[in-house]
């Protein structure tokens, strides 16, 4: 490449590691909903006296100004639009070691997304809320937008009353805003994170104490089910730290936020992001929590160097979620959660075709936008592997590699390569046999992949796949299922079951009806799928409100199958379609898109 491009060692970021690096931020953000922009100031101090060129990272940002610690104006330019990585911002500063931007944010920011009153569950106020990873920080302030810089930080919030602020830090306090009606809370992260763990929202929210250092928040109208939902947190953080050691960020916080958030949750440390559609009322979707609560070690901690690297993050993440529900709820429990993850890697496997470089571990991603290549793989062939180590090592001596892995490397952002190197000095001998090779740098699952049986999970494999021939479950069986083997059951189901088919699955297992999202998605999508119409009513209401991408990708590619739910599709998508997160517009958008024609659409 070019001299320039040299020393980028992140694909996705203009951080050029030769030039000093960004150690702290402090951001001053002043929130307008009616403008749907942010007022910002972010102070970035660098760990040597920096004579420019300085490369930051900027994406639908206005810089206004630059000035150097003492006050000097900093020159500066802003590089052209890039699609995927946005405007270089390259200051030129006089050899100070702090640089102080003011900016604006876009209401178009990729980081933000601003729901209307009618959104969130009060229907009263405005909500505000960010989702940086894996490279949106950019849009929320000019800074080295790369994993391999992490940053300590500080922020003041300016918020209209009675809207309060949450970020990804500890709270500070609060006290009256430089202007009428408005509040400023203050916050202080300590600890050095990733830049895409940078996080905000404003809303509507109040807070209930659930353990000593955990606390829910959400909009008042929810607060009450979430209290309940997540009531067990302490004794899984306790779990948790039994099994990987002390936890390091002082307090576990969560958000619970309006439908339209794009993903089941998000690590943001101090306050985990959790979509409303964990609420089921019985405590059966907290894996998703077990799953946040793991990236405070496996992540936040020891987390990629780039996305290129992003299966470190997930894939150990998987392997410590499955761990930790392992502990609380036993092999059975846990046998199921696999199969529900093998499920979703064929889905993707399938969507990028098996030889697909996708399907990779170890990716590469120049040119490609990181949230385009998102899927399962580095999830679930990423938990599979590192569950083949800890199989073909032993349990005993992997726990101990992943203490010394944690220590080695915590609060570091590090590639495949350097953990491969760390692995061998720990377990010489363990990549190759395991053939470490073939799982990071090849395509689609080696033969060498672990398996998870059960009788139990056997058994409703086959009761699923026997439904074609007329085998059906008693009331009685159905009656006494699990969440995870009602979904189990649903997932060995054929694709296409028939009017009379879904008929007897909805009054048999009142379907339609349900509350919990994971089984009424996965049947929304057998019904769609059918083109079986007493569904779509329900179906239509779930694609209006819910945002999250899980759920909205398979209920729109079910709906393809048949011209009337393809008609259904498009007419809903044309109306969510201004309420969705543009990730999950963009996401609804691309299936719909592979449609084929219909007469009068
Ligand atoms: N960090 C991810 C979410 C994410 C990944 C956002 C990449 C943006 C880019 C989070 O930890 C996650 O994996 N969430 C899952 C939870 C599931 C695996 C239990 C989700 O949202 O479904
Ligand atoms: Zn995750």
């Amino acid at each position: 490449g070019s001299p320039e491009r040299m020393a980028r060692l992140d694909p996705h970021s203009h951080a050029d590691s030769a030039q000093p690096r960004a150690r702290h931020l402090k951001l001053r953000l002043a929130v307008d909903f009616e403008a749907r922009r942010i007022d910002g100031e972010a102070a970035l101090r660098f760990d040597a006296p920096a004579e420019g060129p300085l490369d930051l990272d900027s994406k639908a940002l206005e810089i206004l100004a630059a000035v150097s610690d003492s006050g000097v104006s900093v020159p500066f330019e802003v590089g052209p639009e890039q699609p995927i990585l946005g405007q270089r911002v390259r200051l030129l500063p006089p050899g100070t070691r702090e640089v102080r931007l003011r900016y604006r944010t876009s209401p178009r920011a990729p980081a933000l997304q601003w729901l209307s009153p009618e959104q969130t569950a009060g229907g009263a106020h405005p909500f505000l809320f960010s989702q940086c990873q894996p490279i949106h920080a950019r849009s929320l302030a000019p800074l080295p937008d790369t994993p391999r810089h992490r940053v300590t930080y500080e922020a003041e919030v300016e918020v209209p009353e009675p809207l309060s602020a949450v970020m990804s830090a500890g709270a500070e306090g609060e006290a009256p805003g430089a202007h009428p009606g408005t509040r400023v809370f203050r916050f202080r992260m300590p600890q050095p994170i990733p830049p895409y763990l940078l996080a905000l929202a404003v809303g509507r929210l109040e807070s209930r104490e659930l353990g000593p250092r955990s606390r829910v928040h959400a909009e008042p109208e929810t607060l009450e089910r979430a209290a309940h939902e997540f009531a067990e947190t302490e004794a899984m953080i306790a779990r948790a730290e039994e099994l990987f050691g002390p936890y390091d960020w002082d307090r576990y916080d969560m958000l619970v936020l309006p439908p339209s958030f794009p993903y089941g949750g998000m690590e943001n440390p101090r306050m985990t992001f959790l979509t409303p559609t964990l609420l089921a009322g019985d405590r059966s979707l907290v894996d998703v929590v077990a799953h946040e609560l793991a990236h405070s070690w496996t992540g936040n901690l020891v987390t990629n160097a780039d996305m290129e690297h992003f299966w470190l993050n997930e894939g150990f993440t998987v392997w410590a979620e499955r761990r930790l529900l392992e502990a609380l709820h036993g092999e059975e429990a846990t046998v199921l959660a696999w199969a529900i993850g093998e499920k979703a890697l064929e889905e993707s496997m399938e969507r990028f075709g098996k030889s697909s470089p996708l399907t990779r571990l170890r990716t590469d991603l120049a040119g490609t936008d990181p949230d385009d290549a998102f899927s399962s793989v580095p999830y679930e062939k990423g938990a599979r592997f590192v569950t083949l180590l800890e199989r073909t090592a032993g349990r005993a001596r992997f726990d101990r590699f992943m203490r010394e892995y944690m220590a080695r490397f915590r609060f570091t952002s590090i590639t495949t390569e350097e953990f491969l190197g760390f692995l061998e000095g720990e377990l010489p001998g363990l990549a190759a046999r395991v053939d470490a090779r073939a799982w990071l740098y090849e395509p689609g699952l080696p033969p060498n992949a672990p398996v998870f049986r059960s009788e139990r999970k056997d058994a409703l494999v086959a009761l699923g796949q026997g439904f074609a021939r007329g085998e059906r479950p008693a009331a009685s069986t159905i009656a006494g299922w699990t969440t995870a083997e009602t979904l189990v059951y649903l997932q060995s189901l054929p694709r296409e079951t028939g009017e009379a088919g879904c008929a007897w699955l909805d009054a048999a297992m009142g379907l339609t009806g349900r509350g919990n999202h994971e089984v009424l998605v996965e049947w929304l999508t057998v019904a769609a799928g059918s083109d079986f119409q007493p569904a779509f009513e329900r179906l239509r209401e779930v694609l209006l409100t819910v945002g999250r991408m899980k759920y909205l990708r398979p209920l729109y590619a079910a709906m393809g199958r048949h011209e009337r739910t393809r008609a259904l599709a498009r007419r809903v998508f044309a109306e969510a379609a201004p309420r969705y997160h543009a990730l999950s517009r963009r996401v609804a958008a691309s299936v719909i898109e592979k449609y084929p024609e219909d007469p009068a659409s």
